[in-house]
């Protein structure tokens, strides 16, 4: 039987490259993208012609939508699909300080950022019962920075609820969150954005699609640990 990974936010960045490293790892893996479509289904196509023995299902969800995400595994493209692993990445980060917060804008925010990833790793584990979650978190969890204040509470949140459902599903469920420092710019910004967070960073290192992916491998390989959050970050969280 295939081994399914549903990557969330998987048809571009961090997303696709995480699904590139698992797909050569041997995992099919189930691309869930929302606006992408075209990079989603260019994705899909690469991935089968690399391992044409393994199954690269695409589907679309908004995980705004609650409705959405709580039907997401009832309506999963492959019959039968039994889910191994669950990668919550996506996310919207918005600026906006606690001061400039309003209701629709805490509600889009924690929606994507947390509640979408709480409700999935949920129906994940009612759906599927045992297996391996990493939620993609930010460097920033452990601090009060306020620019990107409702985008940091999400985080936090998830951040919290990944030690919970650690405890409370194991043994048949690992839990475990990946912390990125400074990965990519912002969608829409350049390379100069990011400049300045690399250069405060201890390591002073742009942190490379290559170490974020490389601890998602050992995070789902590593039977022993759940309830782990790996800072994966030039050491930004030092700071
Ligand atoms: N980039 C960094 O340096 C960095 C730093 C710290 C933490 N992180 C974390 O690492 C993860 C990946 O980062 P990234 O920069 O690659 O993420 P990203 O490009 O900002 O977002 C990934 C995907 O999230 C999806 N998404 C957004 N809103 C959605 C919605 N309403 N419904 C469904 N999907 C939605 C988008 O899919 P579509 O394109 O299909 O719409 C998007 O491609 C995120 O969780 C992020 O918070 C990244």
């Amino acid at each position: 039987m295939e081994k399914y990974v549903l990557v969330t936010g998987a048809a571009k960045r961090i997303g696709s490259v995480i699904s590139q490293q698992l797909a050569a790892e041997g995992w099919s893996v189930l691309i869930h993208y929302n606006s992408s479509d075209k990079d989603a289904l260019k994705l899909a196509a690469q991935l089968k012609e690399a391992y044409p023995r393994q199954e690269f299902p695409t589907m679309q969800c908004d995980l705004s939508s609650t409705k959405e995400v709580l039907n997401l595994f009832q309506n999963t493209p492959v019959k039968n699909m039994k889910l191994r692993a669950l990668i919550n990445n996506a996310s919207i980060f918005t600026p906006g300080s606690i001061t400039d917060i309003t209701p629709d804008f805490l509600a889009e925010q924690m929606g994507v950022n947390f509640e979408a990833p709480l409700f999935l790793m949920q129906t994940f584990k009612k759906h599927f019962g045992q297996g391996s979650i990493i939620n993609m978190l930010d460097t920033n969890v452990i601090k009060n920075i306020e620019t990107h204040a409702a985008y940091l509470l999400a985080k936090k949140s998830l951040d919290a609820i990944t030690k919970m459902a650690a405890l409370a599903w194991a043994p048949a469920i690992r839990v475990n969150g990946i912390a990125p420092g400074p990965v990519l710019p912002p969608p829409n910004q350049d390379q100069k954005h990011l400049e300045k967070v690399i250069a405060n960073t201890p390591l002073k290192r742009q942190v490379g699609t290559d170490d974020i992916v490389q601890t998602v491998s050992f995070l789902l390989n590593n039977p022993s640990i759940t309830g782990q959050i790996i800072f994966c970050d030039s050491g930004a969280h030092l700071k």
